[in-house]
């Protein structure tokens, strides 16, 4: 079983990097406090994929929303981490494929897609190390 480990101390907070997970991108992002707060302002039983922040990230460790890059409607690559600021309306990730807006919990907000941006199983080996798979 291959695991992917990644060092993510040089990640500032409101930055997300893209790194490859069994042959996948898989998205890393330290969320701001504000981000933080827009995802927890939602209603989440108004979501088409009713999910809190909390269910997607670790306790205690809010601020890492941790991924995969993988449009839940065909599979593209949305934009929004490390293409700059192409984070689409609702200030996570944008499809271009065919215009699915993500928002700061990796949800889906608009758009063709049916599920929130995939969590892959992860654990943090340390406080700088995050371990996917
Ligand atoms: Fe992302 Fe269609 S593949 S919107």
């Amino acid at each position: 079983e291959s695991s992917t480990e990644i060092d993510i101390s040089a990640i500032q907070p409101g930055q997300a990097i893209k790194a490859i997970f069994r042959k996948q991108p898989v998205f890393i992002r330290n969320l701001t406090p504000a981000e933080i707060e827009d995802a927890n302002k939602v209603d989440v039983g108004s979501l088409r994929d009713p999910e809190s922040l909390k269910d997607r990230t670790k306790e205690g460790k809010e601020n890492w929303l941790i991924t995969m890059g993988v449009c839940t409607h065909l599979g593209c690559v949305p934009l929004g981490a490390g293409e700059g600021e192409v984070k689409g309306e609702f200030g996570g990730y944008f499809c271009p494929c065919h215009g699915s807006s993500y928002d700061t919990a990796a949800r889906i907000r608009k758009g063709p897609a049916p599920k929130n941006l995939m969590v892959p199983e992860y654990a943090f080996t340390s406080d700088t190390i995050v371990k996917i798979g």
